[in-house]
């Protein structure tokens, strides 16, 4: 059972992994993990929306995953582009806003003129924010903010942390409440490195094909659990949560 919604969350950021071992223990080679790693986004994409989520990152492609066998790489990108053509419309009918997390313009030409489209179609949407973080690492993001700050002319006394996360691929959404990695690798992997600093994290056992909606609940029945106390103590907290 999914907890009570006001310790639903508003923004949920998931490191899907495990794609390859989920294929490799079945005998499978790693494309066939990442066939079904498409129809856990839409399982959970959909849980999510129900749930009354109101921001979903799905880390998809690192910039550190260019260093992949090239057809994997590819593969990766077919189903993308697959998963972009089925989803338009159901992405309309649910009015999920499709966004990018991560630098579009060095994605492969069909990809990037496939997702531009959908993001214009799905501009209006306004239930739930899907951001693909595609071409994403975090250190990078950081130094393209930095620059924009320089290029921009901010003097040092205007570079605050609220002025840098306005030059995040994130702006205008709240940070992650929750971070969910699959596959029980216990690392971030270079993902949301500004935005998560007091995100919840949760490492279930499962790979990410495994990963169903019923997983989705479980960890928020743990997050719903857990109290975040922002550096303050946990009498401060509840005092002020009565
Ligand atoms: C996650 O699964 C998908 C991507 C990183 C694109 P992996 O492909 O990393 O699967 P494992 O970690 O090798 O099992
Ligand atoms: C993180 O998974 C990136 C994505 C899920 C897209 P990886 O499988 O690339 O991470 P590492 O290499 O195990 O840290
Ligand atoms: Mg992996």
């Amino acid at each position: 059972m999914p907890p009570e919604k006001k310790n639903i969350p508003a923004h949920i950021a998931i490191i899907m992994d495990g794609n390859g071992r989920w294929a490799q223990l079945r005998g499978l080679p790693r494309t066939k993990g990442h066939k079904a790693g498409t129809e856990t986004v839409r399982a959970i994409v959909t849980r999510c929306r129900e749930l009354g989520v109101r921001h979903l990152t799905l880390y998809a492609f690192s910039t550190e995953n260019w260093s992949r066998p090239k057809e994997e790489v590819g593969t990766l990108f077919d189903l993308l582009n697959s998963f972009l053509k089925n989803e338009q419309k159901k992405l309309l009918e649910q009015d999920i806003r499709l966004k990018v997390v991560g630098d579009i313009d060095g994605l492969p030409l069909v990809v990037r003129t496939a997702l531009k489209h959908v993001i214009a179609k799905t501009a209006h949407c306004s239930s739930m924010t899907l951001n693909l973080a595609l071409n994403y690492g975090g250190r990078g993001e950081i130094v393209r903010a930095c620059r924009a700050l320089v290029a921009a002319g901010v003097s040092p006394e205007e570079v605050t942390e609220e002025r840098l996360t306005q030059e995040l691929y994130t702006v205008g959404q709240p940070d992650p409440d929750l971070v969910i990695r699959t596959s029980g690798e216990l690392r971030i992997s270079n993902f949301l490195l500004f935005q998560s600093a007091y995100s919840e994290y949760y490492f279930p056992d499962v790979y990410w094909p495994d990963f169903t909606p019923e997983e989705l609940d479980k960890a928020l029945a743990d997050y719903a659990s857990r109290q975040r106390r922002f550096g303050k103590t946990g009498d401060q907290m509840e005092a002020w949560e009565a």
